[in-house]
Parts: structure tokens; C-alpha cells; sequence
């Protein structure tokens, strides 16, 4: 069962009252008296982590993970010496490194393992840290194959492991607050969502830089291979494996994940029933065998949680305008975006035609017969007139997060929550099988040019 429920909501979010006024959105209560048990544990209470896979996000996420109170780095596993050697100078001597991530999982003192490594090892290592007693913060996309969510979401129900998937939208009081509004009908009934995650620059097209000692003898290639096809040693995919379909998940897994994950959010759904996608590579030809620019159209279902609404995702690497990242949420009565920065309702709603423009703006009634057109006016004039439904939220309303805010502390403060108190977590195995299969799908359809069906409870494909 998911913690979250009407009493744990209850309060979070301050509700605008004025008009154009913009909100500071409050801490979810959930996360502050998470953070507030965390800070009130004594020492034998500490969650002792590790981290496997020190590259961007590995040192990132146990930064933040670090901030939470009572969280202590032991050890730590990476493939390439100087991401090893740098643990130890950022961290200190006492955190142990290894390359092979199961003397982590073999260690009595790691209660959690945060897996920080490239796609394809994510399924694998969750099961191995599961089946070894640790508590799972998996970054997202939970899989890199469909094949392999079932057995993630298997194994988590045999051991009961505490198991989070590392999107930290799913936290975030962005989507928090949208989920707040959509539910309060802010925007009537939903039937469309637009995401975008578009970038221009090199770093964001994932052309990172590749360290000059590069080589057989610093990165255990052939233990970086795992399942994947034997091949010579290559910097290049070691570095930058987000490039390659052996290792990675494209633009859809990488990106199109975390979009899922937040609208799934803000609309409690389960997922979509029809997927297409479609792009090429562009512009970021740099050996690649994956796309650099898709576009996406999933269809979600009406079920009891929400209205039928289709969504349009889009990743655009080349896009001259610069990074754009934005969501709009339409709704009969209104919408609501955010570039996650800030969130912003506008109540428009549909409009119908006064009695004047009917009869003489832009619209038939000019080009019928006068007597057509007399009848028409006595017509209108004895109609009630059309008002558009009041709502608590009228008026054009900004909401932003708190200075410096950071879903990413949220997500980890209830992940050690959880840790602690042995609760179920939000985004489970099965919240993030249903964020990475339709991002999946999106590949698969973009590749093989087919719509897809799938089945978002019964989580399989469906033709
Ligand atoms: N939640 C987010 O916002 C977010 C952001 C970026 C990345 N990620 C995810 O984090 C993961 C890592 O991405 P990154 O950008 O940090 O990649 P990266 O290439 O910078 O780092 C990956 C590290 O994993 C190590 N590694 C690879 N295979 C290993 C193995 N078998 N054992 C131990 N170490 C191994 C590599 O040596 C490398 O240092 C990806 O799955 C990515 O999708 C999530």
C-alpha cells in the first residue's frame, strides 16, 4: 500500500487565496517529519549506506543522501581507479572502495546500497542486493530491458526489501501540489499532458568528458560489459555509455522516465495503453546508435483515479532555444504548467459566444436568410445565458517551490524513513516498472515503427 493517503497530505501545501499571487510551496509534511524522525535517532539507529557506482549521479546522490540526518558512507564500488580514488578524497581513507560490487553487498555493516551504475546493470544488482539483505535506492529507469521488471518486482515481494527507485519527481512537492490541484479540479477534467525535456548543449547530449588516463589497466571493462556483447576495450562506451542500446535506455529511458514518473504522479495513474514514437539522430552524430531527437504519443485510459487524457512527450537534444523542461497539464477549465522552477494554473476554460457574437461575428448565422437570422436572435434571447463554472481557484495563480529546494532530499529522507521504520515506499518496484516500461516502449516503437499496446495493470505487452 502506498504511505501516501489523505491524512498524510493533509495540510501540506498552503492554498493561494489572492488572485495572481504567487505561493511558496511548504516542505510535504511527510518529508519534514521524516527528516524530523530521522534527526531525533540515536546513534545505533544510523543507516550505513554504499554506494555502487561512483561516476556523476553516484557522487551526487551520496551527497544528498549524506545531508539526511544519521546517514553514514562505509563503502563505496566503482570499475574506474580514479572514481575510486576520489571516494577517498572527498569522503575520507575509512570509506572502503572495491571494484566488485558484491564484497559491498557481502559487508554485515551496509543497511543500503544506493546503485548509481549505467542501466544495464540496474535489474541485476537490484536482485543481488536484495536477495543479500540490503535496502535498494535504484536509479531510474528501474530496468533496461521489460524482461527484466517482473523479477525485480518478484524478488522485492519475497524479501520484502525495502526498495526505491531513484526518480526523485515522485517527491517532489512540484508534482505534490499538481497532484493537490488536479484532484481539487483546478483544471476540470484533464485530457491532455504535455512534457518536454529539451537541451542544446554537448554535456547534455551526454558528450562527457572522458579522463586521460582511460584504460584497460584504470576501468575493468569486461566486468562493465556484464550480460552485454563481448567487445575490445572502448573508452568511449565506458564514459559515455547513455550512447549505446547495450548499456543504456536512450533518450525515453533516460529522460522520458522521469516525465512518466511525474505525471503518474500528479494523476495516480497506473500508465498509458498505447504507445508511438517517433525521431532519428540529427545532430549528435558522434558514433551513437541511439536517436537524439523522439517524440512521443501515449494514450492513458479512464479508470477510476482519473479521466482519459493522451500525453505528448518530447526530447529534443538539438534544440536552438536553449534547455526547456516544462509540463502542461490541460484541463477543460484550466491548465497548469511548471518548468519545475515554478507551477502556474490558468483559468480560461472553454468559452461559448454571446448572443452578439453569434449572431454577428465570425460564425454562420450572417449567411442564412433574415428571417433565419431574426428567428435566431429571439431565439438567443430567451436562452439562459452560458456562465462558466466558479472555482475556488479562479484567477490566475504561480506556485514555487522553496529557494534552493531539492526533490532529490525528499526522496532520500523517505527512503531512509523507510529504512528505519521498515515502511513501504512511494515509488516501489512496481511504481517504477510502470515509469520505465512506457519509456521503453517508446524505443521499441520508435525502432521497429509499430504502436504499441500495453497493459499497465497486468504490466505486460499487449500487441
Ligand atoms: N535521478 C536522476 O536525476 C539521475 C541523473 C543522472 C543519472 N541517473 C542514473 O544514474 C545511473 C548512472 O548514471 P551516471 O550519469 O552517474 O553514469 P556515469 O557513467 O557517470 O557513472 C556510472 C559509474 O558506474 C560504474 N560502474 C559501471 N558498471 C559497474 C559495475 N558493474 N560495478 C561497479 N561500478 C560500475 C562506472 O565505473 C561509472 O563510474 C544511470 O542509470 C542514470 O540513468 C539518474
Amino acid at each position: 500500500m502506498r504511505p501516501r493517503d489523505e491524512n498524510t497530505r493533509r495540510g501540506f501545501l498552503k492554498t493561494a487565496t489572492a488572485a495572481s499571487a504567487v505561493t511558496i510551496l511548504s516542505r510535504s509534511p511527510e518529508a519534514e517529519a521524516a527528516a524530523e524522525a530521522l534527526a531525533g535517532a540515536g546513534p545505533n539507529d544510523k543507516v550505513r549506506i554504499a554506494t555502487i557506482g561512483m561516476g556523476i549521479i553516484g557522487f551526487i546522490d551520496t551527497d544528498c543522501a549524506l545531508k539526511a540526518p544519521g546517514v553514514e558512507l562505509v563503502a563505496a564500488a566503482d570499475l574506474y581507479e580514479g572514481r575510486r580514488t576520489r571516494v577517498k578524497e572527498k569522503y575520507g581513507d575509512h570509506v572502503a572502495t572495491c571494484v566488485d560490487y558484491r564484497e559491498i553487498l557481502d559487508r554485515k555493516d551496509v543497511d543500503a546500497v544506493l546503485l548509481c551504475v549505467p542501466d544495464h546493470w540496474h535489474a541485476k544488482m537490484s536482485v543481488d542486493a536484495m536477495k543479500a539483505g540490503k535496502a535498494v535506492y535504484c536509479e531510474k529507469p528501474m530496468v533496461q530491458t521489460l524482461a527484466e521488471g517482473p523479477d525485480v518486482i518478484k524478488v522485492q515481494r519475497e524479501t520484502k526489501a525495502v526498495f526505491q527507485v531513484g526518480s526523485q519527481f515522485a517527491s517532489s512537492v512540484v508534482f505534490e501540489k499538481l497532484h493537490e490541484m488536479i484532484a481539487a479540479g483546478a483544471i476540470g477534467k484533464l485530457n491532455v499532458v504535455e512534457a518536454r525535456y529539451n537541451r542544446n548543449s554537448s554535456l547534455g547530449a551526454w558528450q562527457y568528458t572522458l579522463p586521460l588516463d582511460a584504460s584497460p589497466e584504470t576501468v575493468d571493462w569486461d566486468r562493465f560489459l556484464g550480460q552485454a556483447p563481448k567487445r575490445p576495450f572502448d573508452a568511449t562506451r565506458f564514459f559515455r555509455w547513455r550512447n549505446y542500446q547495450d548499456y543504456g535506455t536512450a533518450v525515453a529511458g533516460d529522460l522520458f522516465v522521469h516525465l512518466l514518473t511525474a505525471i503518474h504522479r500528479a494523476t495516480d495513474s497506473i500508465g498509458p495503453n498505447k504507445v508511438a514514437a517517433m525521431g532519428g539522430l540529427r545532430y549528435w552524430d558522434d558514433g551513437r546508435d541511439v536517436y537524439d531527437v523522439i517524440l512521443s504519443l501515449l494514450d492513458y485510459p479512464a479508470v477510476e483515479a482519473h479521466p482519459a487524457f493522451t500525453v505528448s512527450l518530447q526530447c529534443d537534444f538539438e534544440d536552438g532555444g536553449g534547455d526547456a523542461t516544462l509540463f502542461r497539464f490541460v484541463g477543460d477549465e484550466g491548465v497548469i504548467s511548471t518548468d519545475l522552477a515554478s507551477l502556474k494554473l490558468e483559468r480560461t476554460g472553454i468559452t461559448w459566444p454571446t448572443p452578439e457574437q453569434e449572431l454577428k461575428g465570425y460564425n454562420s448565422v450572417q449567411t442564412f436568410s433574415q428571417a433565419q437570422q431574426d428567428a435566431i436572435a429571439a431565439k438567443l434571447a430567451a436562452e439562459p445565458k452560458k456562465d462558466r463554472k466558479k472555482s475556488a481557484y479562479d484567477g490566475a495563480q504561480t506556485f514555487k517551490p522553496p529557494a534552493g529546494y531539492d526533490p532529490r532530499f525528499d526522496h532520500f529522507v523517505k527512503f531512509f524513513t523507510s529504512v528505519r521504520q521498515g515502511e513501504p515506499v512511494y515509488e516501489d518496484a512496481v511504481f517504477g516498472y510502470r515509469a520505465a516500461a512506457p519509456a521503453l516502449l517508446c524505443n521499441t516503437s520508435l525502432y521497429e515503427s509499430k504502436l504499441i499496446g500495453w497493459d499497465p495493470k497486468a504490466m505486460k505487452v499487449t500487441g
